[in-house]
């Protein structure tokens, strides 16, 4: 095992009806709150009344900042930080996906700087002196954001889609209600599937023993092929919606990082030029990757793969039959496995190659060059 410090703040509030006390959490940090959501999905299903109407009880003055897109854009949170001062927000309280939560925590460290957000995405070294507190309302199973330091935003026009993490941006407090889930599309439903398995596979690659984490890690796969049938299936199923929930908070809340150094993320990086290129959403960007970069770097993690297949598919199987396993529970959930499903022909194989060479994409300890990255497109062409 690899020495490692383990932190995190957030506090979760998980269950039916927990944003009941989100009024009186919110009137503990002051009066003033600026809400961030999507395009309206929040709206239809009546969540956004359900917080608003506790924020009012307790006398909480609020300002909506709606319209954050899917794979979200630095300028959205540029626009709601000049909105944000002029209120004089106190906190953030987010209620949506990861786009919304991590254009919320975008907002909260940018509400204390004078230069645009996307600096902070740079690479450039640049921190966060503070942040307002964000209380974060998650609607989707997906990404983990209510529960680390990370968020992610693009520059569409120069095709750049990048992380950054933060210690001040540990949302304050997350509300977890399986319910809210309830009206997630399939399609988005599967997409979270494949995304919190994607971070349970990145921090699996990372090559460090650290038998706990791989243990777990095993289990989280075991447990989204087993719930995610069942929530695409039966939408209202709260077992299945609150397990999913669940899931995807612990595969990237820091817990199976212990005893390695890091990561591999190499696929995440992959995704992310997909996603600026073809607004692809990002667990159907991941579901077409992992196969491929599986089968490409084969010989060095097939030890791996095999105690995968061992734990997740049962006694016998291999590495190989759990790729088969794999792609095949992506097509019964609904989430791709080829580019070509998505519309993505090979005459935009040189595009991608070219944008995943100027973005520097590689992973922590499976390096990728030019010739990596093509031959992974021709896997999943
Ligand atoms: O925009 P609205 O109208 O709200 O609709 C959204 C959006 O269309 C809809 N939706 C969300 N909750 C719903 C709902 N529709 C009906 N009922 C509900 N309860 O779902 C669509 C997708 O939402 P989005 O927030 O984009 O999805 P997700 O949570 O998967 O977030 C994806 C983003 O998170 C980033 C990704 O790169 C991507 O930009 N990630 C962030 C990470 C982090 N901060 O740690 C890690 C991840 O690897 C990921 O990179
Ligand atoms: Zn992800």
């Amino acid at each position: 095992m690899e020495n490692f410090s383990a932190y995190n703040p957030t506090r979760i509030q998980f269950g039916r009806d927990c944003t009941n006390s989100i009024g009186t959490d919110a009137a503990q940090i002051g009066q003033k709150a600026f809400i961030i959501i999507g395009k309206g999905s929040v709206k239809k299903n009546g969540i956004l009344e359900q917080v608003t109407k506790h924020l009012k009880t307790a006398n909480i003055a609020f300002e909506i900042f709606e319209g954050i897109k899917s794979n979200p854009e630095y300028q959205d949170a540029d626009a709601a930080v000049a909105q944000a001062k002029q209120f004089g927000a106190q906190m953030i309280i987010a209620v949506g996906g990861g786009s919304v939560i991590d254009t919320a925590k975008a907002v909260c460290a940018g509400f204390y700087s004078e230069h645009s957000v996307w600096e902070f995405y740079s690479g450039k070294g640049i921190k966060p002196t503070a942040a307002l507190p964000l209380l974060a309302v998650l609607t989707l199973a997906a990404t983990g954001t209510e529960m680390n330091r990370f968020t992610v935003l693009q520059d569409t026009v120069n095709k750049h889609k990048r992380g950054w993490g933060n210690e001040l941006l540990y949302p304050y407090i997350s509300y977890l209600d399986p319910v809210y889930t309830f009206s997630v599309p399939a399609g988005y439903t599967a997409y979270g599937i494949a995304d919190l398995m994607a971070h349970t596979f990145e921090l699996f690659f990372g090559i460090d023993a650290s038998p706990l984490s791989d243990h777990l890690a095993s289990d989280i796969i075991k447990l989204a092929l087993q719930y995610g049938p069942t929530a695409i299936a039966n939408p209202n199923n709260y077992e299945a919606r609150a397990n999913l929930l669940w899931l995807s908070t612990v595969a990237l809340n820091g817990t199976l990082n212990a005893g390695k150094r890091n990561g591999d993320f190499g696929v995440h990086a992959y995704e992310h030029v997909l996603s600026v290129l073809f607004d692809i959403p990002h667990g159907a960007g991941l579901s077409i990757i992992y196969p491929a970069w599986m089968k490409h770097f084969y010989g060095q993690i097939e030890a791996k793969m095999d105690f995968m297949a061992e734990r997740t598919l049962g006694p016998g199987m291999n590495g190989k039959d759990f790729i088969d396993a794999l792609e095949a529970f992506y097509g019964a959930i609904g989430t791709p496995k080829r580019l070509v499903e998505w519309g993505i022909g090979t005459d935009q194989h040189a595009l991608i190659v070219q944008t995943l060479v100027d973005n520097k994409v590689r992973g922590s300890y499976f390096d990728m060059q030019k010739a990596d990255y093509e031959a992974i497109l021709k896997l999943m062409a």
